[in-house]
C-alpha cells in the first residue's frame, strides 16, 4: 500500500476514480470516512448532514443503476459489471434546515474523498444521479433529501491531472489512463491583487 505522506500529497494525487477492483472495504473503514464527513466544517455548526453508507450487494446493484458516468466520455460510458464500485455513501440533507447546506456537502465530500484517498481507497461524487430511486430504493424517510453520491472501492483505473490548455474535457488514452485538464496555478493565482 502506497503511504501518503501528508494530507497535502492525499489532495494533489486523488482524482475521480470510475473503475474498481471487485474487493470489498470493511466497515469499519466506511464508517471512518463517514466519521470524517460528519466533522467536516459546518455553516453555523448546524449540521444538517447524514449518511447512508451502502455495502450490500443487492442495494449496490440497485444505486449503481441510478448513476450517470463520465459525460465527457464518448461514445457514453459506464463501469462493466467486474469494475462497479463495492460500497456508496449516500449524502442526505435534512430539508430546509440549513441556507448553507451546499457547502456543508461540499465540505464534507471533500473530506470523505480525501480521507478515502489516504486510505488508497478510490471515489467518484456523482450528482447526476436518479435522487427520487435512491430515496426510494434506501427507504430514506422524508424531511430528508439525497444530495450526492459518492462511490467507492480500490482503484482499478489510473487518471492523471494535467496542465489544461482551451478544454476541460477529461479523456482517456489508449492504455485507458484517464487525463484530466486542470487550470494552470499561475492562471488562478493572484499575489496581493488581481
Ligand atoms: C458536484 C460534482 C458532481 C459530479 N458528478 C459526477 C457525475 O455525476 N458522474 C461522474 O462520473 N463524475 C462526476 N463528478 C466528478 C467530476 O467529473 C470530476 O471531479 C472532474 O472531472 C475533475 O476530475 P477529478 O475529480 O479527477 O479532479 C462530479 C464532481 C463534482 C464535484
Amino acid at each position: 500500500m502506497e503511504e501518503k505522506n501528508s494530507t497535502y500529497d492525499a489532495i494533489i494525487s486523488r482524482r475521480s476514480i470510475r473503475r474498481f477492483q471487485q474487493k470489498p472495504i470493511s466497515l469499519d473503514m466506511l464508517k471512518k470516512l463517514v466519521n470524517a464527513g460528519r466533522l467536516a466544517p459546518s455553516g453555523a455548526n448546524i449540521q444538517p448532514l447524514e449518511f447512508v453508507v451502502v455495502t450490500d450487494e443487492e442495494l449496490c446493484s440497485k444505486v449503481f443503476d441510478t448513476l450517470g458516468w463520465a459525460g465527457y466520455i464518448k461514445p457514453s460510458w459506464s463501469p462493466a459489471s467486474s469494475e462497479t464500485p463495492v460500497a456508496y455513501i449516500v449524502v442526505l440533507v435534512r430539508d430546509g434546515v440549513s441556507r448553507w447546506f451546499e457547502r456543508d456537502v461540499g465540505f464534507a465530500s471533500e473530506n470523505i474523498v480525501i480521507a478515502a484517498e489516504s486510505m488508497d481507497i478510490g471515489s467518484c461524487v456523482l450528482c447526476k444521479i436518479d435522487k427520487d430511486r435512491i430515496q426510494e430504493v434506501l427507504q430514506v424517510p422524508s424531511g430528508l433529501k439525497v444530495d450526492s453520491v459518492i462511490a467507492l472501492g480500490y482503484k482499478a483505473e489510473k487518471s492523471v491531472a494535467e496542465d489544461m490548455d482551451d478544454s476541460v474535457k477529461y479523456w482517456r488514452d489508449e492504455d485507458g489512463v484517464l487525463h484530466v485538464p486542470k487550470r494552470k496555478l499561475e492562471d488562478v493565482l493572484h499575489v496581493n491583487g488581481f
